[in-house]
């Protein structure tokens, strides 16, 4: 039966292995099979040596003759045999063993698979951001933000000051560009910003967004402001921290003022960037506090 569609001459390692485990069962079966027959002649032998014939009969445990107790033992060391036959061979014999090791198999390969596609993608975002350097040389990564003496920039999700001409001054520098920030600065504001296009990072992977495009990554969101020469980074604390390393320019508004909040600009490192314009303004009755334009360009 097992040669039925195969040739004997082609009898691989497989089919060896399956004719010998087949025969083992039999020869197992076999032995059970004599066991219990030598079992059944042991037992009656011992119960008439002890009972008709009063064999040892003095020797009683627990309130039961010897012969009872040797016939448990007898019985115990059967079930287990058969345990043996039955259940431990058959469920965890050579074919549960091949099967634990196919789902092991299966289980390594999809690990496997995630591993690589985690690296394919890491890879194809470094590759996206080389690529990215490589075709803009003249491109102006700009951050523009607002910070106090203290580099805070908001609180609760908003901003702290009304400073009118600092909007103004923001509107006049970004309009036409890209401006792009993180969910949470994109959330503070009623609207997508007008004249702009706008691009929101999130790490969500269905966030949506009115007016505006999403991405995953500070990378992907200066891959799709490729053909901008001079992108806004416009917010808020991590997107800047983010992007700091990225970015050619930064348009800093000094507000004079310390101030308590939760967002923050990062701290410009004079060693790296250098301060090439500022233009001090004074307050007034729609400026609420000084302020300062700086102009920071990054050193070679
Ligand atoms: N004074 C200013 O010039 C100025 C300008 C802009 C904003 N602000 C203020 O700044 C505050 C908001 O700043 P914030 O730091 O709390 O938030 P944020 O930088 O605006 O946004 C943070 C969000 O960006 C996403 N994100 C961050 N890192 C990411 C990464 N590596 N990959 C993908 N997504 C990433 C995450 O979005 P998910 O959680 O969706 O994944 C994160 O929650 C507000 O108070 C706002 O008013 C001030």
């Amino acid at each position: 039966m097992l040669f039925k569609n195969k040739n004997s001459s082609n009898i691989d390692e497989e089919q060896i292995a399956l004719i010998e485990y087949a025969q083992e069962r039999i020869k197992s079966k076999r032995r059970l099979f004599y066991h219990f027959s030598i079992m059944l002649i042991g037992s009656s032998s011992m119960l008439i040596a002890n009972l008709l014939f009063d064999f040892k009969a003095d020797y009683i445990f627990f309130n039961y003759p010897w012969s009872y107790w040797l016939c448990i033992l007898w019985l115990v060391l059967l079930f287990y045999h058969v345990f043996n036959v039955y259940i431990k061979n058959k469920f965890m014999g050579k074919k549960w063993e091949k099967n634990q090791m196919k789902k092991l198999l299966n289980k390594q390969q999809i690990k496997i698979a995630e591993i690589k596609a985690e690296l394919e993608k890491e890879a194809r975002i470094i590759a996206e951001s080389q690529l990215y350097t490589e075709k803009n040389p003249n491109r102006i990564i700009t951050l523009i933000a607002a910070a106090s003496e203290n580099n805070v920039i908001g609180k609760d999700n908003k901003l702290i000051w009304r400073l009118s001409d600092d909007l103004k001054h923001f509107k006049e520098l970004t309009k036409g560009h890209h401006v792009i920030m993180g969910r949470k600065t994109f959330e503070s504001m009623p609207k997508a910003l007008p004249n702009r296009t706008n691009i929101v990072i999130t790490r969500k992977t269905d966030y949506q967004a009115n007016n505006a495009i999403v991405v995953n990554s500070l990378e992907q969101a200066l891959k799709h402001s490729e053909s901008d020469n001079q992108p806004f980074i416009i917010g808020g604390g991590e997107i800047y921290k983010l992007a700091i390393e990225n970015a050619d320019r930064i348009e800093l508004t000094r507000v004079h003022t310390s101030i308590e909040g939760d967002a923050y600009f990062p701290e410009i490192n004079t060693n790296l960037w250098e301060e090439v314009s500022s233009e001090k303004k004074f307050k007034d009755d729609k400026n609420e506090f000084d302020y300062t334009f700086y102009r920071y360009n990054k050193t070679n």
